[in-house]
Formats: C-alpha cells, structure tokens, sequence
C-alpha cells in the first residue's frame, strides 16, 4: 500500500483521533494480571495493541472485545497466566517486546517473544541487562529478538539506574518488580511517560516517585477497574501540524492525553510560533485530558530545547516536518535514540524531507533543518509508521503530488488515519 497526497486545503472541524498506543497496552497487560474485571473503553484497535491483546489471550486469560475499541478482561491475579505453548508474536511493537519481557520473566513457564522485520533489529539488551541483574534467564539474538525467557526465576529486587531515559525500560523493571519480593527502583537520567506507574497506582501497587526515581513494592494485589483511555497525542499531533501548515483552519481535537510527560511537542511547536490552546482541561481517570484547538500559522526555526527531547519522542518526525515548512532553520540535537526506534527516523526523515527539496545536515545525535517549500515526489517511509504519516501531511502543502511508499504500518498506530484527514478536506488516497 501507498499514500498518493494531492496538495489540498484543511478546513474547520471537530475531530477525534483513535486511543493511546501507550495506555492500551498497559490497560490489556495490567488488567491480565488483574484480579477480576477491568473495563477499557477508547481502546486503539491497532495492530500494535492487538498483538499485546492476541498474546494476552494466548496466556489464557479471558479476554472480550464487545466493539472495536472497548475490551473487557476478568483477570486472575499475578499468578494467573498460563504457557501460551507458542512463541507470542509482537508484530511491530517495541512496546509490547519490552514490556513483555519484564511482565514474563518472572513467570512459571518459558516463553518466546518474536517481532517482525523493523522489531527484530531493535536492541532489547537495555531490558535484558537489569532484568538479568533481576535473576532472569533471557537469551537474544546478540541483544535482538526473538527472545526466549526462562521460566522458574525467582527474582529479586534491585536498584536500576538506567543509561537512557526510556519508559520502555524503567516499565519493563517495574513490571518485573511486581513479581520480586521487595522494593525495586529505577532512577531515569530524564522524565520519561509515566502511564505504567500511574495504572499501577490506581489499580492498587504502591509506586512512588522522587526525584527521578521510581520505586515498586513486590507482589501487590492488584484490582481489575474501569480504563478510560485518551486520544494519543502523538496522533493529534500529525493532524496538529497539518493544520498549522494549513493556509486558513480552526480545527478542535477533542479529548486527547496531555499527561505532562507526553506534552514536549505541544511546548516545542508553541516555541515554533504555532496558536495552539488547551480547552476543557479535565481529568479521564488518571489521565489528564483536554481538547486542543489549534488555528493555522506561520512558524518560525528554533533551537528545540534538549530537555524536551523524552517528553516529544515520538513526535520528532511530524516536528522535522514542522522544522521544514517554517521560516529559518531548527536544530534538533540529543536525539540520537531516534536512531533506533521503528526505522533509523533521524535517516529517514533526512532523506523524505530532502527528496522535497528541504535541506537537512544530520549528525549522530541530531539535525539541522532549513525551512523552504515542498516540491512533490515520491519518499520512502521505511516501514515506518510515523515517517509516513509525517511525510504524507508535508504532501497536503507541497508544490504537487507527494506519494509515500510503503504505508501498511500506519495501522500500527492510527487505523482510519487517511479517512480522518479526507474528512477535513485533504486529499490523501490509499493505492494498493
Ligand atoms: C513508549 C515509550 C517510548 C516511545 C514508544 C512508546 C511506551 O519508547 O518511543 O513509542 O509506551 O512506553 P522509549 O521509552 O523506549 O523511548
């Protein structure tokens, strides 16, 4: 599949965008080791989140999925999963990879955790390390899944500091911290999202935080309960940006997480000149909410502030985007853990955005982009969900058709995504 994008005009709207990746995950893993029921409503019914639920199901827990996006799980408690007598394959997920591995390591039986092509090149020594300080018997592919995990480990607490700063990582350690009798801690080098302590917290563990370091009592009971999950704010961020570029729009994005930890694009297109606002700030759990209202603007290169970096990981694709349609040039620096996300997206934006003609110099570590216009032609995403979603929204403003090769990925994260940006006038056509 690609994405043929026709330069096209944005106009007025109120839109939704699908639940958060993240908080999907957490809900299906932590409502399976749960006692009783635990009701999720806003699921993201994406590829991503449905393998965590398909390998889920596979451990025997008892899982329902009355609608696309609402899912129910009567949970049995820690001790409840089973051998699933099968490896559980985790499609594209980073996430699922790595939390897995803390939530299953310190279980009865063995395990083996498989990804595709783009997962199975990604580097999982970063939980394989702590969790084997843990006393967990896991074996790779020289630090690359598939990964087998030895059952009957009995763990122990330890204190982790962490190299980098990474929620994958510090959740993973936490995960298996349930599981440890005793108190395991984490301490990150930066904030990186909070949603696991969080769902821990409201599900009955005792998680505190101080600073920058996290703390998990072993063996907690924990209690099914209702999930209301956000819309994911690294999806509104793609429709955020389209508008922006967009020659005249006011478009409100309703009911979308703004947990601090995730808000660094929002401050770094704010610092770009974009008219971005909160509206209705509210609280969906323990998740705080608001819909965002943003208005079309003409932005201005900056220095994005490093310190921003673990709280817009996701969104530096859309925020190159961003950085190429603005006046003047962006420095991106300390971003180098891009490099081993879905695809290289340092790389791969570098080589989308200069087929459009916009100069960009890559370091290790970062980029600088020089604002200009769009010409069309034709860019690869790498497999990359997000690199193509980000280059298919410089197509709405570019000189002529842009077409993005290779875009199966973007129902990983955001199913419905091009019948979304249709709705509010772009043109964006899926061809087979
Ligand atoms: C995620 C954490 C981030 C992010 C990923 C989702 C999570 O990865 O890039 O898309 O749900 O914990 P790292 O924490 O490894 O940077």
């Amino acid at each position: 599949m690609h994405f043929q994008v026709k330069p096209s005009a944005v106009h007025d709207a109120t839109v939704t965008v699908p639940g958060d990746k993240s908080i999907s995950h957490r809900a299906l893993m932590l409502g399976s080791i749960a006692e009783g029921r635990t009701e999720i409503s806003g699921f993201l019914n994406g590829e991503d989140c449905l393998a965590t639920l398909a390998a889920m199901a596979a451990m025997h827990v008892s899982i329902e999925q009355p609608t696309p996006t609402d899912v129910v799980i009567h949970g049995g408690g820690l001790e409840d999963l089973h051998d699933p007598g099968m490896p559980l394959d985790l499609g594209n997920s980073g996430t699922a990879m790595r939390l897995m591995s803390g939530l299953l390591c310190g279980q009865a039986f063995d395990v083996a955790l498989t990804g595709d092509e783009s997962l199975s090149g990604r580097p999982m020594n970063r939980v394989i390390v702590p969790l084997s300080q843990m006393g967990a018997v896991i074996e790779s592919d020289d630090g690359c899944p598939p990964l087998r995990i030895r059952g009957q480990c009995e763990l122990e607490p330890i204190h982790y500091d962490m190299p980098v700063a990474s929620a994958q990582v510090k959740s993973a350690i936490l995960l298996a911290g349930l599981y440890a009798d005793g108190e395991t801690s984490v301490t990150e080098p930066a904030i990186t999202r909070d949603h696991t302590e969080r769902m821990l917290v409201a599900m009955g563990a005792a998680v505190s935080s101080e600073n920058g370091r996290i703390t998990i009592q072993g063996r907690p009971e924990l209690k099914g309960r209702r999930i209301q999950v956000p819309g994911d704010l690294s999806s509104a961020a793609f429709v955020m940006l389209a508008v922006l570029l967009s020659e005249s729009a006011d478009v409100v994005i309703e009911n979308v997480g703004i947990n601090p930890t995730r808000t660094g694009v929002i401050d770094i297109l704010l610092s770009m000149g974009a008219d971005l606002s909160l509206e209705n700030e509210r609280k969906l759990g323990e998740e705080p909410v608001a819909d965002i209202r943003v208005r079309s603007s003409a932005l201005k290169g900056c220095a994005v502030d490093p310190a921003l970096v673990s709280l817009a990981i996701d969104e530096f694709p859309v925020l190159f985007v961003a950085a190429a349609a603005a006046e003047g040039s962006t420095t991106f620096s300390g971003i180098g853990e891009l490099r081993v996300k879905e695809s290289d997206r340092i790389a791969a934006m570098a080589a989308g955005l200069r087929e459009l003609g916009i100069r960009v110099d890559e370091s290790e570590d970062g980029a600088v982009v020089q604002g200009g216009r769009f010409k069309g032609g034709t860019v690869q995403s790498f497999g990359d969900h997000r690199i193509a979603m980000s280059l298919a929204i410089a197509g709405t403003v570019a000189d002529s058709t842009v077409t993005v090769l290779d875009t199966d990925a973007v129902a990983t994260s955001f199913p419905g995504f091009t019948g979304l940006f249709r709705s509010m006038g772009a043109t964006i056509e899926e061809a087979g």
